[in-house]
């Protein structure tokens, strides 16, 4: 059973606000890549395409006299901080369960670790599957960021999404709640 579906977060005004400074192209597709990766790695595939859908909704403007300042954001990004609290947020208030909410928002908060001290990190699955969605769209210079995608297409690809998470959902009921 699934509390919150893609749509659901997708159509939020929270998640639209902040989806559209890293790009809505990308989010959709670091979804659809989470989905097959999921099975892949035997991760519960509606916690990795919302996770993946949500990854980059912490990304803050770095903006010094009205240009995108990359040297800026190098040095002081925290995104996946940000995006895990909100990503968190979002998810609770549209009712999810608290477990795979603070999972989805581990998966955020560890989707890089372009801000994170040196040293080896374990993670799991989930971890791992959203991780490894981005960087399966991960384009040269950031471009995957100005992708552009209108919101009808994105919509529809997200409601097709959902639907392909309920199938293996019916399935395949031995998913656990977390990774
Ligand atoms: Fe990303």
């Amino acid at each position: 059973m699934r509390n919150v579906t893609l749509t659901d977060v997708f159509t939020h005004p929270i998640a639209q606000k902040y989806l559209g400074r890293s790009g809505i192209a990308h989010a959709v597709s670091v979804a659809h890549h989470a989905f097959r990766l999921a099975l892949e790695y035997e991760v519960n595939p509606d916690l990795a395409t919302k996770a993946a859908l949500l990854h980059d909704v912490g990304h803050y403007e770095w903006y010094t006299n009205g240009q995108w300042d990359y040297e800026k954001y190098r040095e002081n990004d925290i995104h996946a901080i940000k995006g895990a609290e909100r990503a968190h947020k979002l998810l609770i208030r549209l009712g999810e369960d608290p477990a795979s909410a603070k999972e989805m928002a581990l998966a955020v908060l560890l989707h890089t670790d372009s801000y994170l001290p040196e040293g080896h990190l374990d993670k799991n699955n989930l971890q791992k599957v959203v991780r490894l969605a981005d960087e399966a769209d991960e384009e040269p210079g950031g471009n995957h960021h100005y992708r552009k995608m209108d919101y009808d297409l994105a919509l529809r690809k997200i409601q097709a999404l959902d639907q392909k998470v309920a199938d293996v959902l019916k399935k395949d009921q031995g998913y656990k709640k977390s990774s």
